[in-house]
Parts: C-alpha cells; structure tokens; sequence
C-alpha cells in the first residue's frame, strides 16, 4: 500500500517545539499536550488500518507505522508524536515469541519460568533486529511538521520482565513476585539483560532521530516501596543512565507510584510522569527540581464535557503555569473515547 503523508516535508526546528521547551523547564506559550496510546483503536483511521493489517504487520512495516504515528498529529493537534511500535517488540528477537491476540492483549508462547530460562536469552544486535523500528522513527520525523517532536519509547526492564514471566497480562503479578523472590539471583540477572538491552536500544531510536525518550514502567505500581527499592530501581537507573547519553530528554513513566514517588524519581528521567492517582501539585514537591507529564484519569474523557473539563482546569490550575508541565494522561486513551473528546481537550489545555 502506497503511504501519503499528508503534511509537507520540513526539518523540525527544534527551539519552536513547546513540549521539548517543558522537557527543558522552560517556559512555554501554552502548555504541551500529548497522549499515551494516542495512535489506537479509538481513532477511526486506526481501525480501518486494522482491518487489513495486524498490530505486528503495523509495527513491521516502517512506511504504516508512521503514518498511523501521524494520524493523532493531524486530527488532534497534539505538541509531540511518539512512534507507533509497542514495548514487547524485542520478546522476537530474545525468542521468546510474541503475539497478539484480538481481546485477549499480548501472549507469550514461551515465558521466562527459571534461571536456565533466563541464561538462554540471546543477545542480539538492536539495530540488525528491531532496525524496523528505527527505520520508522526516520520516516516519521521527517514527515511531522515543525515543533512536533518525535518521542521513542521502550518498556522499562519491570514490565517487561513482568509479561515475560507470566506469559501475558496479569492482574495480581503473582509469578513475577513469586520468581522475583525464590530466584533473586536470576531476577537480578534478568533485570540487568533488559536493561542494556533497552538503555541500547532507546538510543538507537534517538541515533534514527527521536528527539525525546519515555520509559514505559506501567506495572512497577503493584509493588511495595521497600520491594520497588531493591529488585527494580538500580536497574531502571542503568536503562535511564545509558539512554542519557543520547543527549534527548527522558520520561520516566510508571502508575501506581505515588507511594514511592521520590525513589522512581531518583531512579532518573528530565520528566515524571505520574498517574491520577496523586494530584499533579503533590506529586510535583515530591520529585523536585525536575519536569512533570500527566495527569488527568483516562476514563475522565468518557464522562460528561463539564465533569471532563472540570478536571482538565484542576490539573491546570494545580500546574499554574510553573515551566516543565507537560499535559497528559496518567495512562494511555482507552478504546471507549471518542475522538471529538480527545481533541477537545486538546484546545482547552492550548487556551488555558
Ligand atoms: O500511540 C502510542 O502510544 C504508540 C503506540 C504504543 C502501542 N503500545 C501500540 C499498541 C505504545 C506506546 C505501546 C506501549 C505499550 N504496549 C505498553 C506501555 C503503555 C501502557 O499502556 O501501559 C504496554 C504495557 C504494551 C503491551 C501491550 N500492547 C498490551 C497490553 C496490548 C494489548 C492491550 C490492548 O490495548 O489491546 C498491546 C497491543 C497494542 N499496542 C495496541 C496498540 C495500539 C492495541 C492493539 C490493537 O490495535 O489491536
């Protein structure tokens, strides 16, 4: 299929871009605005693309990964794109067999049940084997119009290790835990695999032209502080540590985190991402001197306008205008929304 982007062909000015200035901590016009899970099944174009295409085909391809990572750009105008492509992309190349499966979310064919599991990972050359992923990233960034970065992204080794392990989404995390805590040896030595795993390959995608990276932590909220301190936080430093040198702004995102706020802050990242759980003023004393992302509850864009924008003016208002706000979700649009929805508060968080 023939791919037509339909925005010129421009080289990004990167002082013009509003969410790269937030990134920075320094003031902005209006406050940046972008979603988690912006490209997906609650856009119409999205779905049709489905149709035809498996959400792998889509990541594989380069030329209909970016254009479904420009889709949100041109319908919501939105101050930052992130490439279409999903955390557990590498589970092909370590073999241990992705797929999706329609309603059931990802499966793992071959999960991660014991040390000998773990010792057998391969290494692999990031940019031989997910090259597809980079290819897009170029393809993309050349196609989205000035002062609309683009963001690359990776999943943080706790997540990741958590739907190697159990082999799939789960509720109660219980066979990452149970490994975590019977095999500590090879729980460490996985950690420490995904992390110079994914430290290589975020900056693979900031060498292809991301001009910001997010670390995708999503689960790492099902743990104790204490526990959070000693099985994850190096790690998540060492991936945070080896993308810095990229050179490109790091968002450390995670839910659930509010009870340890300050050590997945210390783990690194220019900008915390917290989820609504926390209101965004609290959340922004706790972590410092430091840029923050979010934070409004995702099911909010399925209530009522006014109960919606209520809670939009709170976040805004709890912000006040400090430089380093960029708005957001606490975690990624659901399928439910509806696009007018979306893009609606888009334009209330752009008219303040
Ligand atoms: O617009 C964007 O945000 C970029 C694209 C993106 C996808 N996945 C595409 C996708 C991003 C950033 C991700 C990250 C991702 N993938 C995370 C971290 C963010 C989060 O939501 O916590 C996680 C945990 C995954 C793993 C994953 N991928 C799950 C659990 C599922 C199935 C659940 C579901 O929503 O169906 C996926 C599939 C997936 N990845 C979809 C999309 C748009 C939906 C599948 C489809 O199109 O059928």
């Amino acid at each position: 299929m023939a791919t037509r982007f339909s925005l010129p062909l421009r080289t990004p000015r990167l002082s013009v871009s509003r969410f790269l200035k937030a990134c920075r901590r320094e003031r902005t016009d209006v406050t940046p605005v972008w979603f988690m899970r912006q490209a997906g099944r609650y856009m119409p174009q999205y779905r049709k693309l489905r149709q035809r295409h498996s959400i792998l085909d889509l990541c594989h391809s380069p030329e209909l990964a970016a254009a479904v990572t420009l889709q949100p750009v041109e319908r919501l105008g939105v101050d930052a794109a992130i490439i279409f492509a999903d955390i557990l992309l590498p589970f092909e190349p370590l073999r241990l067999g992705l797929q999706f499966k329609t309603g059931e979310g990802p499966i793992i064919e071959r999960p991660i049940r014991d040390a000998s599991d773990v010792e057998r990972l391969p290494a692999f050359n990031v940019d031989a084997e997910l090259g597809y992923v980079m290819d897009a990233v170029r393809l993309a960034r050349r196609a989205l119009p000035d002062g609309v970065p683009l963001i690359g992204f990776a999943g943080a080794p706790f997540t990741l290790a958590s739907y190697a392990i159990e082999g799939g989404a789960s509720r109660t995390f219980t066979r990452t835990k149970a490994f975590m805590y019977q095999n500590t040896e090879a729980w460490h030595q996985l950690l420490r695999k995904l992390a110079d795993l994914v430290g290589g390959y975020l900056a693979s995608q900031a060498r292809a032209g991301a001009q910001a990276l997010q670390l995708f932590d999503s689960w790492v909220g099902c743990l104790s502080p204490d526990d959070y301190r000693t099985y994850v936080q190096p790690h998540s430093k060492r991936v945070l540590a080896l993308a810095a040198q990229a050179g490109v702004p790091l968002i450390h995102f995670g839910t659930g985190t509010a009870t340890f706020l300050e050590d997945f802050a210390s783990a690194g990242g220019d900008v915390i991402s917290v989820d609504w759980r926390i209101p965004l003023d609290a959340a922004w004393a706790r972590i410092g001197e430091r840029a923050i992302q979010g934070n409004l509850e995702p099911a909010a864009l399925l209530a009522p306008a006014a109960e919606r924008d209520r809670q939009v003016r709170d976040i805004l208002r709890r912000a006040a205008r400090r430089p380093g706000h960029i708005f957001n979700l606490g975690h990624g649009v659901l399928p439910e929304t509806d696009v007018a929805a979306v893009r609606a508060v888009v334009d209330l968080v752009h008219d303040g």
